[in-house]
Formats: structure tokens, C-alpha cells, sequence
């Protein structure tokens, strides 16, 4: 793992500290399709695919346990959805994070909303899983976000604070709002923003300038420019819409476009 200085982590900006060049250097935008449990869309491994490595954005897709081997064969940057701290096991039906290091996958999502709906993950789970992944030497992204509920009660910032609140350093966080999810209900640019900077601002001072936050929520080819446009927003975790290649390839593209709007 970890030795392919190409697929985008750059660590190599010097340390020179403004903050173009840390967006530049440590926070290129990631866009990252999420296939749940889908099949991988038409054409996905073929050469002209939009979910190949981009020479300027970090395009990953995380497919089903079944395809991650036809994605990385095709060298696409695959990752996988779940993944189990514990190295091996009495663990019916998981793939451990280090077994996942060791096929060589370079990613893992940890605490979708979806694995805490259906698979009861907790805060505390989602923080081990996310150890677990770094100490394997995978890229975790932490996935976190209030339901309805939560913020029809206002209480959207005391949730993700909590579910931030033990999270390791060197993780990428998708602030994923659990309403807007596979809904079409979008979070307005602003409230994006606004409860991204909030997460930056709750991360140790050392990890503010090189945290990539993620949006997810019904991201599409429409909204990603207003989306993209936040300055605390990073890329996308994309769900729906990382199923249809051409709207995929639109957002890729943007997110070309705005960073060199931003240079
Ligand atoms: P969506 O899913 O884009 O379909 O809302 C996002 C996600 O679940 O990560």
C-alpha cells in the first residue's frame, strides 16, 4: 500500500503553508463513487471509463466486496464499503481491514449511514473501524451526518460533533446528511458550507489545513458546482447519481474545472 505517490494524496507540497497551496497539495478535490449494492455500471472498466484515475481530481469507487477485484484488475482506485477492525475471525460474513490492506485495496468507508442503519455501527465502531484502516494502511472516509429528526430538532451540529468526537487523525470525512441520501433532497450550498467549516473547525489544529471533507446527499451533475464552490467543501461521496457514467464524468469534471478556477 501507500506507495503510489500518483494517486493523488501529494503529500509533497513542502509544507509550504497558505492555504492555495495546502487545497492544492493535501486537499484535491476526491470524488468518489459510492455503488452500494449495485452492480458496476455499463462500461466502468473500459478505457475511456469516467471513473479512471483523473489527471488532476482523486476519482475512486468503492463496488461491492464481488467487484472490487474486476476494478483494481482494470486499475481503477477501488475501495471497499465496510470493513472489520478485528484481523481475522469468528466473524461470519466481514472482510477485515488488514485482509483488505493485503489484496492491496487502497480504501475503505467506514459508518455510512447505511451500515449504522442496517447493521447497528456505532460511533465506537466507526472509530475502531477507522483505526483499524489507518494502522493497515488503508484511506478511510468516515462517513457522518444527522437524520431529519436531528435537525428538524436542531441538534444536526451536537450529532456530528459526537460522531467526530473520536475519530482518528489522517482520515477524509464525508458529511453526509442522512435526509438528503438517495432522497433528491439536497443540502442548500450554504448549510453544506456552513456545517463543514464547523467539522474543520472541531479537528486538532494540525489537521485543519489538510482535512479533505467530503459532501454526500444526492449529489449530481446540477448541483456539484454549487456544491464544489464551498471552501470547505472537498469533493463528493456519490451514491445514485456514481451510477450513471455520463453524469459521473460531469462531475468529475467540474470539480476539474473549479480547481482551476481556484489556481
Ligand atoms: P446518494 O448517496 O448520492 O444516492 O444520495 C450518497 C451516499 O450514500 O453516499
Amino acid at each position: 500500500m501507500g506507495g503510489n505517490a500518483t494517486l493523488g494524496f501529494a503529500h509533497g507540497a513542502l509544507g509550504l503553508a497558505t492555504l492555495k497551496i495546502s487545497r492544492m497539495s493535501t486537499r484535491r478535490f476526491l470524488i468518489a463513487g459510492n455503488w452500494k449494492m449495485n452492480i458496476p455500471p455499463i462500461g466502468s472498466f473500459a478505457p475511456e471509463s469516467p471513473y479512471r484515475p483523473h489527471p488532476s481530481v482523486d476519482v475512486w469507487v468503492f463496488p461491492t466486496f464481488l467487484d472490487l477485484p474486476g476494478g483494481r484488475n482494470h486499475t481503477l482506485i477501488v475501495g471497499a464499503q465496510c470493513g472489520r477492525p478485528e484481523k481475522e475471525g469468528a466473524f461470519t460474513g466481514d472482510v477485515s481491514m488488514q485482509m483488505l490492506a493485503d489484496q492491496h485495496y487502497y480504501a475503505v468507508l467506514c459508518g455510512h449511514s447505511e451500515r449504522r442503519r442496517y447493521h447497528g455501527e456505532t460511533d465506537e465502531d466507526v472509530a475502531r473501524q477507522a483505526k483499524a484502516a489507518l494502522d493497515a494502511g488503508l484511506h478511510p472516509i468516515v462517513c457522518v451526518g444527522e437524520t431529519l429528526e436531528e435537525r428538524e430538532q436542531g441538534k444536526e451540529k451536537d450529532v456530528v460533533k459526537r460522531q467526530i468526537a473520536d475519530l482518528p487523525s489522517g482520515i477524509i470525512i464525508a458529511y453526509e446528511p442522512v435526509w438528503a441520501i438517495g432522497t433528491g433532497k439536497t443540502a442548500q450550498p450554504t448549510d453544506a458550507q456552513s456545517m463543514h467549516a464547523f467539522i474543520r473547525g472541531l479537528l486538532p489544529e494540525g489537521d485543519r489545513a489538510t482535512t479533505r471533507i467530503l459532501y454526500g446527499g444526492s449529489m449530481n451533475a446540477a448541483n456539484a458546482e454549487a456544491l464544489l464552490s464551498q471552501p470547505d467543501v472537498d469533493g463528493g461521496l456519490i451514491g445514485g447519481a456514481s451510477l450513471k457514467p455520463e453524469e459521473f464524468r460531469k462531475i468529475v469534471e467540474t470539480a476539474a474545472r473549479l480547481i482551476r478556477l481556484r489556481d
